[in-house]
């Protein structure tokens, strides 16, 4: 397994390009599954997550043609095949998202549950009775949804008791393809909501409120093909924003957008970081210490949770304390004992933790758990005195694109030892 090794102390100064949003990707590429098509998403990342999913969309008979260089995929046909199997699904739990598509296309789907993953439980209870509710029948057997639909999805008034992203998702492009008009209340508002409904629309979809909680889908008998780019990635951005910070940097994310980073950019500033619109993208850098700031993660606008363990590892060598309380997901602190194996000072209890900073971390040889985790101990290496050793970084390769190449053409002592 390969792992990276970082020698921190570097400032970071120059550009970081952002790639291609992967939660954006994932979802975008399952619409595919809505039309003969052909689809053509550009800005592709080239991630794991997006080489799985590609995969999945070939055994359900899709054709699906990347090109890494001019970072397209094009898929087009139908599908053969109207089941997901577990030893894909178990890799990547957003594979739930080809359920609402060839329920909408086909009335049938045998799709595997996805399980828990190492955040969490992550049912997907809430897209079930979704779907229900449009009229499919739901049965769960030997680890399989086998959903029905023989006369196709019917509109139905959709109210989520809790915000959910996959679900909305899936209930989106359920509703694309079903007889009637849908109203999603309660709808994710994260920018790869709009990303897909905007997609969609070049589809030909009927949908209104796009940004908004409350989502009004009306059916149309078919969809056809598009030409869609996929908007960066906000939490990658996010990322190189905590990266800039933490080492005292000064760096360009390019083609970022401000407006997809919500509460982030309060936070940030209030820490003590500038984040700035620039030419081509955004502009970050911190002149002066770190200050610890108390963050809640939650749903968009709000702090994103995919920004929690990376904040963390920021709060780490601020001054003085930061609470910082995890709402979405509730095992999402996995990177605290790793943090603190590198001198970082943080308790938790339940959901919310305290960091009290450091002047300095020191670098140590750490366990990468999950992708967001895996990063925040990146970042923890850059400002770390001495040699980090990051292990299983398979974890990051599903998520950040070639980021020892992106973090050392900024300046960063890093490199990949292949495992
Ligand atoms: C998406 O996951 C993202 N993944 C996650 O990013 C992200 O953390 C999450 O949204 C929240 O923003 C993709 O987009 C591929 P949810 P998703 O449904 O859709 C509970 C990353 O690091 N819930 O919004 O699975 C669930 O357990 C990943 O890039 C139910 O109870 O998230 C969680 O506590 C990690 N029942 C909360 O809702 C359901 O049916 C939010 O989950 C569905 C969800």
């Amino acid at each position: 397994m390969d792992r990276i090794r970082i020698r921190g102390g570097r400032s970071l100064t120059g550009i970081i390009p952002i790639s291609g949003a992967k939660n954006a990707a994932l979802p975008l590429m399952a619409t595919a599954l809505l039309s003969d098509g052909p689809l053509t998403l550009t800005n592709a990342p080239d991630l794991a997550d997006v080489t799985t999913m590609s995969g999945l969309l070939a055994q359900h008979g899709l054709r699906v043609e990347r090109d890494k260089q001019a970072r397209t995929i094009t898929m087009s046909g139908a599908a053969t095949n109207l089941e997901a199997p577990y030893d894909l699904v178990r890799k990547m739990r957003a594979s739930v998202l080809v359920l609402g598509p060839l329920l909408a296309r086909y009335g049938q789907a045998r799709v595997s549950l996805p399980g828990g993953c190492a955040i969490g439980t992550r049912p997907v209870d809430l897209h079930l009775k979704a779907l229900e509710q449009m009229g499919a029948e739901m049965e769960i057997t030997a680890g399989y949804i086998e959903a029905r639909a023989p006369g196709g999805l019917k509109g139905a008034r959709i109210i989520f008791p809790q915000v959910s992203v996959g679900a909305t998702e899936n209930i989106l492009m359920a509703a694309a393809l079903a007889k009637g008009t849908s109203e999603i209340v309660n709808a994710a508002r994260e920018p790869e909501i709009s990303d897909l409904a905007a997609c969609l629309m070049r589809m030909g979809a009927r949908i209104e409120g796009l940004g908004t909680d409350r989502l009004v889908v009306e059916g149309v008998p078919s969809l056809g093909a598009a030409v869609h780019p996929i908007i960066p990635d906000r939490i990658e951005a996010g990322t190189y924003a905590c990266a800039a910070a933490i080492t005292g940097g000064q760096v360009l994310l390019g083609g970022a957008r401000l407006d997809h980073l919500g509460a982030v950019v309060r936070i940030l500033r209030d820490a003590g970081v500038d984040v700035a619109e620039a030419d081509g993208g955004l502009k970050v850098s911190r002149l002066n210490g770190l200050r610890g700031t108390d963050v809640m993660t939650e749903p968009f606008p709000g702090f994103a949770t995919d920004m929690q363990a990376q904040f963390m590892a920021l709060m780490c060598v601020a001054e003085g304390a930061a609470m910082i309380t995890e709402t979405i997901f509730e095992n999402r602190f996995m990177h605290v004992p790793e943090l603190s194996r590198m001198g970082a000072r943080i308790n938790f209890h339940g959901a919310s933790a305290i960091v009290r900073g450091v002047p300095k971390l020191s670098g140590a040889p750490v366990m990468a758990t999950d992708l967001r985790a895996s990063v925040s101990l990146i970042l923890a290496g850059l400002a770390a005195e001495g040699e980090t050793i990051v292990n299983r970084v398979y974890h990051l390769d599903r998520g950040y694109e070639r980021v020892e190449a992106k973090l050392a053409a900024v300046g960063a002592d890093i490199e990949r030892l292949p495992g």
